[in-house]
């Protein structure tokens, strides 16, 4: 080895003394799909799917997934693994290394407030998934009604103490996690969850072929019907092509600084991408069948696994099980993925020397205090409109602001900024050689979708949203 050689492993080795890695690629490919994999699959896909018309919105959605959203994925991991710590120190870090303005910096910036807000409603809705997980197990489903079901999910809303008390307890289990370490906490919970929740899912699936209306789900799924597909559908996809990939707001080039460098970025991405696109589908093929069966509408929004799916589960033989198991494979999903949105503010407090227990216990404190207001917003303040005046927000409250905020605001420009920095600020040959595409017809693929096409892309959807 040369003197050069073992000085920087010296170097290496030291940083990695200081700075934690994943154990192996496989662990990093199961927290970063950990991280994607959450309420935007279970939840959100399925009902945007339905509102949709199914077949023809699930294609372009894949066609966003492959052309915008991996590779701004596969940029933000490539930006955190340079920079090897948290993303508002990192992106200054790489600036200055790049030898581009540092104002580069504020992107990060934005990533991190949108983390922080997005954590604060995410951990209301994953409350949910806990108070869901008793109905279900008590059998307050059997045999109701529509009306009482609805009623079930309208009473949970309007009680600020029990959201309360979910959001609490939710928190309480992101802050204990992250707080455990990288490895002894986030790494070794995610070991168990990925795989329980692969094993749930299935089982889901397997009880939905079994009772459900299987056919119908899967023409629902995959036969498209390009005369229900609206431009508004476009967008809604090209958006969540995001929102699912967990990229846009630094969360991933948080996980990515922990990534080491011999893994293979691009194979790693296209694994995450795929595995979060299954799980998206299947959750599709444990929902449909059952709705179907029960001559339930596909297209009933955001109720639709609150309400419509505990309405069916009601009327099943093994409804109860079967119902309870979902609720938790939901819980599973929604705590990988919080655990991913904390971790760049954990991960800048202890830049800034606070250790790891206290950085999550100081952070999630003030995250679980912003999520108190999306809690009051469903009652107390639920005719609280800040924004009123502005014809564009009327009618929304603090919960509607926050989601507007990170789903339409920071998400767009935080992936806009990921793809010009790795497109146009950096050295072409510095990202060749973090990819791992090789220097042929593929990088150069890459890097023209990078640099035009994804960009282009993004802004569309922007303008369109704020429109
Ligand atoms: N991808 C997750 C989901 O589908 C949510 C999520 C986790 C996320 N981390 C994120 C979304 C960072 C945007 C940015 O539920």
């Amino acid at each position: 080895m040369s003197s050069i050689e073992s000085a920087s492993s010296a170097v290496v080795s030291r940083e990695a003394a200081v700075h934690p890695q994943w154990s192996s690629r496989l662990a990093f490919i199961l927290a970063a799909t950990g991280s994607a994999v959450g309420l935007g699959n279970i939840w959100k896909f399925p009902y945007i799917t339905g509102e949709n018309g199914g077949g023809a919105f699930v294609l372009v959605y894949l066609l966003c997934i492959l052309v915008v959203g991996l590779p701004i994925l596969a940029a933000e991991i490539l930006l955190g693994r340079r920079s090897g710590c948290s993303p508002i120190k990192g992106m200054t870090l790489l600036a200055r290394r790049d030898a581009v303005s540092l104002r580069w910096g504020w992107m990060a910036w934005v990533g991190f407030v949108a983390a922080f807000v997005l954590l604060s409603f995410y951990s209301v809705v994953g409350g949910w998934s806990l108070a869901y997980i008793g109905l279900a197990a008590q059998g307050f489903f059997s045999g109701a009604d529509a009306a009482t079901i609805g009623g079930l999910f309208g009473q949970l809303l309007e009680d600020p103490g029990a959201l309360l008390l979910w959001h609490s307890v939710f928190m309480l289990l992101v802050v204990l996690i992250t707080g455990s370490g990288v490895r002894a906490g986030m790494e070794r919970s995610i070991k168990l969850l990925m795989p329980l929740l692969f094993v749930l899912l299935l089982v889901l699936v397997g009880y939905a072929a079994v009772r459900g209306n299987f056919a119908q789900a899967l023409s629902f799924l995959f036969s498209p019907d390009f005369s229900k597909l609206s431009t508004e559908g476009v967008l809604t996809a090209l958006g969540h092509a995001f929102f699912t990939l967990s990229t846009g707001i630094c969360v991933m080039m948080a996980y990515g600084s922990y990534l080491p460098p011999q893994v293979n970025i691009a194979r790693t991405v296209v694994t995450i991408g795929l595995l979060d696109t299954l799980v998206a589908l299947l959750a599709g093929l444990a929902i449909f069948p059952l709705v179907f069966a029960n001559g339930l509408e596909p297209g009933a929004g955001p109720g639709l696994i609150f309400v419509t799916l505990p309405l069916a589960f009601g009327q099943m033989t093994g409804g109860v099980l079967f119902g309870t198991l979902f609720f938790i494979l939901l819980l599973v999903a929604a705590v990988t993925s919080a655990i991913s949105m904390i971790e760049p503010v954990v991960e800048w407090l202890e830049d800034k020397g606070v250790s790891r227990m206290l950085g999550a216990l100081m952070s999630g404190a003030m995250i679980w205090l912003l999520g108190v207001c999306t809690v009051l917003s469903f009652n107390v303040w639920a005719d609280f409109h800040p924004l009123d005046f502005m014809a564009r927000f009327e009618g929304k409250t603090l919960f509607d602001l926050f989601d507007f905020l990170v789903s339409n605001l920071a998400l767009p420009i935080g992936g806009l900024a990921i793809a010009l920095y790795a497109g146009w600020a950096m050295k072409p040959q510095t990202l060749r050689d973090g990819i791992g595409l090789g220097d042929g017809a593929v990088f150069t693929l890459f890097h023209f979708v990078l640099r035009f096409l994804s960009p282009a892309a993004v802004l569309v959807v922007f303008v369109y949203n704020l429109g």
